[in-house]
């Protein structure tokens, strides 16, 4: 069963959605070359006790951080570490979640750090628009698949891949909550949307290969061709007047 939200807990989702890109935003004005990842999750930990939140991350299946920090050719779940400085030309993915009164927010964005090529640039604009497109199926009536062929449809025609092995989820009073929303598949397939229903939409998308593999820290996980890679996410709820994007500034609506 995929749960339903009310509009008074989307309500609460949507001030959540709206703490947790101001954090991130913070985090980004931060992640300059020569800065060390773990500076970065210690400002996003502060930030986020600040608020009266708790972050999702910590300790979530032993993870040890609260933030996910993901260097170029990393996909996703790169730990913060004092060892790891970020240079100029390095591409950073920043994964960050959230917990308060009672309900989850889940948030990435990839940047450029210093200076880095065009191609570089446009491979991150196309992932993100790729959230985008996969964001505007969000919408009553249409089959989760929608979402997930319009993500995929979008990328391949780029020439690039989407990974397969960690998709989307629902999104609420759990952090992962049904249904698992892959980046890829058939249209017109898979549960119909309703209106309530939260969706954390989160692309990951490989310059190469889909293939990606887990380093033996268990948690960070890389191309397998070393290829770049970049992550975008955002929660959205599914409602009457068409998709919303909850993790959004709150002078966006
Ligand atoms: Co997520």
């Amino acid at each position: 069963m995929i749960p339903i939200k009310s509009k008074r807990e989307l309500e609460i989702m949507r001030e959540n959605g709206a703490l947790l890109n101001s954090i991130l935003e913070g985090v980004k004005r931060l992640a300059k070359p020569g800065v060390v990842t773990q500076k970065l999750d210690q400002y996003a930990e502060e930030r986020i006790f600040e608020c009266g939140a708790v972050p999702a991350f910590k300790g979530y299946r032993g993870y040890s951080a609260v933030l996910c920090t993901s260097i170029n050719d990393e996909v996703v779940h790169g730990i913060p570490s004092s060892r790891r400085k970020i240079r100029s030309g390095d591409i950073l993915s920043l994964d960050l979640g959230l917990k308060r009164n009672g309900y989850f927010s889940d948030m990435a964005v990839t940047i450029p750090i210093g200076e880095v090529s065009d191609d570089v640039v446009e491979f991150l604009k196309i992932t993100e628009y790729s959230l985008m497109e996969g964001i505007k199926q969000a919408r009553v009536g249409n089959r989760l698949g929608d979402i997930s062929h319009a993500v995929q449809e979008f990328v391949e025609r780029q020439g690039f891949s989407v990974v397969r092995d960690f998709v989307g989820h629902g999104i609420g009073v759990e952090l992962h909550e049904e249904p698992p929303l892959p980046n890829f598949g058939p249209p017109h397939q898979g549960p119909r949307l309703e209106a309530g229903m939260v969706l954390a939409i989160e692309p990951m998308v490989n310059v190469g290969s889909h293939q990606v593999k887990v380093l033996s820290d268990q948690w960070t996980v890389v191309t397998v061709d070393g290829t770049l890679s970049a992550h975008f996410e955002h929660s959205v709820a599914v409602t009457e007047d068409g998709p919303k994007i909850l993790t959004e500034p709150l002078n966006k609506g």
